[in-house]
C-alpha cells in the first residue's frame, strides 16, 4: 500500500487557491492514503471564532470536502486532511478520512493548543480506528503528539497507520513521532505545513519535517522545514501488528496497567 503526504504553504483564507496547489502537487501521482496537515485549506490563524465560523463547514459538506471527495474517488485513494468544522452553535478543529466512495469517517481534536481554545470546543470524537480494505486506519490530529495516550489508545485498538494532520510550531514533534512509532510498533504518518502567519501579534513558525515512520522506528519519508511538497513510500500495514520486540517480550502483552 502507498502511503502519501503533501505538505503545503496555505495562503490564509485562500481555500480553493490552496486546493488547486494540492490538486496540481498529486496529479501524476499514485498512493493509496494521502495525509495532508491540519486546516490545509484555510490556514490557521484565526483571528476569532467568527473568522473560523465563516471559513468552516459542516462535515461531508462544502467546497473542501467536496473537492477531497473528487480527489478521493479520482484515485481510489483515502484523503485525510484538516479543517474547521461548524456543528450547530459549535467549532471543532477537526479532520475528515475521505473514502473512493464518499463515505467518511470524523475525528475531532482531543488536545487543543493555546489559543485555539479560545475559539475551538474540545473535541468529543474521542481516538478510533476504521477498516479500509482491512487495513486498520487512526487519526489524531498535531498536539495530540504530546499525549502519548493518544497514539496508544489508538495502537490498543489495533491501529496499523496512524495518520496525523499537523500545523506544527513546537520542535520535538517530528523526533517524538519516532517515539510513538516505537512504542506501539505502528506507522505514523505526520502530515505539516511549513512558512509563517501572523495574524494576531503572536507569530507562528511552522516547522515542516513531514514525516512518514515505521512500526521499528526508522524515517522511511520526510520533507524539510521550509520545501512544499509531495512524498510517499510503499508500506506492509501488517508489518504494524507483531508487537513481539525479542523472544522474550511482547510490548503489549507486557504491558503492566494496573501498576501505572
Ligand atoms: C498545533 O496543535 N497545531 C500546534
Amino acid at each position: 500500500m502507498k502511503v502519501a503526504i503533501y505538505q503545503n504553504k496555505p495562503v490564509f483564507g485562500k481555500v480553493e487557491d490552496n486546493i488547486n496547489d494540492l490538486s496540481k502537487a498529486v496529479a501524476n501521482h499514485a498512493f493509496d492514503i494521502l495525509v495532508l496537515p491540519e486546516f490545509f485549506a484555510t490556514g490557521y490563524q484565526f483571528l476569532n471564532t467568527e473568522e473560523a465560523v465563516s471559513l468552516a463547514d459542516g462535515a461531508g459538506e462544502g467546497i473542501t470536502f467536496e473537492r477531497m471527495k473528487r480527489l478521493a474517488k479520482d484515485k481510489e485513494a483515502i484523503i485525510i486532511y484538516g479543517f474547521p468544522e461548524k456543528d450547530g452553535q459549535k467549532i471543532y478543529n477537526s479532520a475528515l478520512a475521505v473514502l473512493p466512495g464518499g463515505e467518511f469517517h470524523r475525528y475531532r481534536k482531543t488536545h487543543l493548543f493555546d489559543t485555539e481554545k479560545n475559539i475551538f470546543s474540545p473535541g468529543d470524537t474521542g481516538f478510533f480506528t476504521f477498516e479500509f480494505d482491512k487495513v486498520k486506519i487512526g487519526m489524531m490530529i498535531c498536539f495530540d503528539w504530546r499525549f502519548p495516550e493518544a497514539a496508544r489508545k489508538l495502537s490498543l485498538m489495533g491501529t496499523q497507520i496512524i495518520c496525523h494532520p499537523s500545523n506544527l510550531v513546537m520542535p520535538h514533534c517530528p523526533d517524538a513521532m519516532i517515539t510513538r512509532a516505537l512504542e506501539n510498533n505502528v506507522f505514523t504518518v505526520t502530515a505539516n505545513r511549513v512558512g509563517d502567519e501572523n495574524r494576531t501579534g503572536r507569530p507562528l513558525h511552522f516547522i515542516g519535517n513531514s514525516r512518514i515512520i515505521a512500526p521499528n522506528g526508522k524515517i522511511l519519508a520526510k520533507l524539510g522545514e521550509t520545501e512544499t511538497g509531495y512524498i510517499s513510500v510503499e508500506i506492509n500495514p501488517a508489518d504494524a501488528d507483531n508487537k513481539s520486540i525479542t523472544p522474550g517480550n511482547d510490548i503489549f502483552h507486557d504491558r503492566r496497567p494496573e501498576l501505572y
